[in-house]
């Protein structure tokens, strides 16, 4: 497995098997199950597989949060070599942003509800930060988890938008055994945050269970999930969402085909999840 920090050793990996398919799983570190998953699934699909392990500082609106982020460069390189990587790109920040840095990718409607609304410039951040990796890597396929269901979406049309030739590939949730959405931000969670944490999912499996006995009006199903997280004391509601998978914009009305999500906070830790129900539209 090669491990680099330089654009150059990227290109020259890359442009040594111009003919093979490469895939790309762009992240921020901390491994966990859910990154392994899109690994895995990557490893299956390409002759080589690449990793970016880049904790991207403009897509974080809040210092603190960028603070605290947590990193553990040496055990993310194990976990993919017995995984079977081929290369991990681990740049410090100037060699993603060279001093007089100044091209940024700024998409408009779908970025502005859910976390774009509490996170301003947090999509700015992504998107410029995924077409670098894109432009570096060409991969044949880039592999991102449903977890994070706006991500996914806005990215999806940027490669629309800009002809980007490659595939997206977009996993399912990977859960811990009782249900909480793996992320690198659960390492924050103390014990009773830990257990608190679980509100999450049980506000969408409230949600999903109105939704199959067949109250599937919007705004009920905001409500029910609004409901259960208030139930929570240490639980602080940022958002919940019944929205359309694919545009983002909140439903009116019955909800068919329909994106539930939500962030809380939990502590001072913020936690996002969410389902889908009716099946994925695209
Ligand atoms: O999902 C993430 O970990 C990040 O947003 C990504 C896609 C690696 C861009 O920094």
């Amino acid at each position: 497995m090669i491990v680099t920090t330089t654009v150059q050793e990227v290109r020259a990996a890359r442009r040594d098997d111009p003919w093979l398919t490469w895939g790309l799983i762009p992240t921020m570190g901390t491994l966990h199950e859910g990154h392994l998953s899109l690994v895995r699934r990557a490893r299956a699909e390409n002759d080589r597989v690449g990793v970016s392990i880049f904790v991207n500082p403009i897509q974080f609106n809040r210092r603190d949060d960028l603070d605290a982020y947590p990193r553990q460069l040496e055990r993310d390189c194990e976990l993919l070599r017995t995984e079977g990587v081929d290369l991990v790109w681990a740049p410090p920040e100037d060699e993603v942003y060279p001093p007089g840095y100044q091209t940024y990718v700024d998409l408009e409607q779908i970025t502005l509800p859910l976390e774009g609304a509490s996170r301003p410039g947090h999509f700015r951040g992504v998107a410029t930060v995924v077409a670098k990796l894109f432009n570096v890597f060409e991969p044949t396929r880039a592999y991102f988890g449903q977890k994070d269901a706006q991500q996914a979406a806005v990215l999806r049309q940027m490669v629309r938008d800009l002809a980007f030739n490659l595939e997206m590939v977009i996993c399912p949730i990977v859960r811990e055994p009782d249900g909480l959405a793996m992320s690198s931000r659960n390492l924050r969670l103390k014990s009773d945050e830990r257990q608190a944490a679980l509100v999450l999912h049980r506000a969408l499996k409230a949600a999903e269970s109105e939704w199959q006995q067949g109250r599937r009006e919007a705004g009920h199903l905001r409500t029910t999930m609004q409901q259960v997280i208030e139930a929570e004391p240490l639980a602080r509601l940022d958002y919940v969402s019944a929205a359309d998978p694919i545009s983002l914009q909140e439903l009116a009305g019955n909800a068919e085909h329909v994106l539930l999500s939500m962030a809380v906070f939990i502590g001072a830790v913020r936690l996002i999840d969410n389902f889908v129900l009716g099946g994925q539209t695209e």
